[in-house]
């Protein structure tokens, strides 16, 4: 039985297609806070459980009969360190083989402030003794393709990553190496540093969305203090600008960038190119 919480967020889902290709439906099971939203899994027979990391008496159940656990990561800013503590200990009460949890990329030296919580999150899979592999996950690129629409309107991208170079790589691509290494034996105890194969600064980003479009679209680099203040200006709640701006700056020091080609490798394809996510985000 392999057990994915956060099987409904976007990469969840991604991660249960992937798992569905090989695994018969039965013995894949969707821990989410909210099974309503994974009617369409239970659907296909996939075991749905209810687990919400704040409420960790839901979560031993979730996770009993598990061979392999993929702990998502919360998107729960802030709360993930706690959140991440009771997975990890109902883990353990249930008695699951392996944990796979999606971490950082090079958590332990990023300039992201993000790492801190990925950090403590991968000391406790070490204290408790686990067996456990790391994903370390870099940026997503849709992260940069959902400013698209607002840069066609406004002629312009913001951002404070300066000329740091950004490995990113599609949500398929990650969803793809978990599976891998979900269905994969002697995991236990590895790292891997997942980014794509192709790294890019944002003016080149934005190059990308101006020649795709035909439009005018310019990067404009602000300093750190000004993007939040963008950010925050255009609508986005305090806290995330303030993450957004904060990762921009670990960008700019190299925060995103890996040439290990450790996810091609280990998805054995190289990984989606920046020109198609752009190129799908363009025809939404
Ligand atoms: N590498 C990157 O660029 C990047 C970018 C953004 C986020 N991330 C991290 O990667 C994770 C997966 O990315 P994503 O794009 O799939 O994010 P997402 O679509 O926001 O999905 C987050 C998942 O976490 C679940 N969740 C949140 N709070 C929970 C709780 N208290 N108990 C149980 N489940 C909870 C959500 O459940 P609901 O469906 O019920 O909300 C959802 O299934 C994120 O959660 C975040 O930690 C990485």
């Amino acid at each position: 039985m392999i057990v994915v919480t956060g099987a409904s967020g976007q990469l969840g889902r991604l991660v249960m297609a992937e798992l569905l290709k090989s695994v018969p439906a039965s013995n894949l099971a969707a821990a989410v806070r909210n099974p309503e939203k994974v009617a369409d899994l239970a659907g296909l027979g996939v075991v749905v459980r209810r687990a919400d990391y704040n409420q960790p008496e839901t979560l031993e159940a979730a996770f009993a009969g598990a061979d392999r656990l993929l702990l998502i990561s919360s998107s729960e800013v802030g709360s993930r360190a706690p959140q991440h503590a009771n997975a990890i200990a109902a883990a353990q009460k249930a008695g699951v083989g392996l944990i796979a949890y999606t971490s950082l990329l090079h958590a332990d030296a990023s300039p992201l402030p993000l790492r801190e919580e990925h950090l403590a999150t991968e000391r406790m899979l070490a204290e408790s003794g686990m067996p456990h592999v790391l994903l370390r996950n870099g940026w997503y690129t849709e992260n940069y393709a959902a400013s698209i629409p607002a840069a066609l309107m406004y002629g312009v991208v913001l951002g404070s990553a300066g000329e740091g170079r950004i490995a990113s790589a599609a949500r398929a691509d990650y969803a793809a190496a978990a599976a891998a290494v979900l269905l994969s034996e002697g995991q236990a105890g590895r790292v891997y540093e997942l980014a794509g194969d192709e790294a890019y600064s944002l003016s080149e980003f934005t190059a990308e969305v101006a020649r795709q479009s035909g439009k005018a679209v310019a990067y404009r680099n602000l300093p750190e203090a000004q993007f939040e203040a963008a950010l925050k200006g255009a609508g986005l709640p305090q806290g995330l600008a303030t993450l957004l701006a904060e990762s921009d700056r670990g960008a700019s020091k190299g925060g995103l960038f890996d040439d290990s080609r450790t996810l091609s490798r280990l998805i054995g394809r190289p990984t989606t190119p920046l020109a198609e996510v752009v190129r799908a985000a363009l025809a939404q």
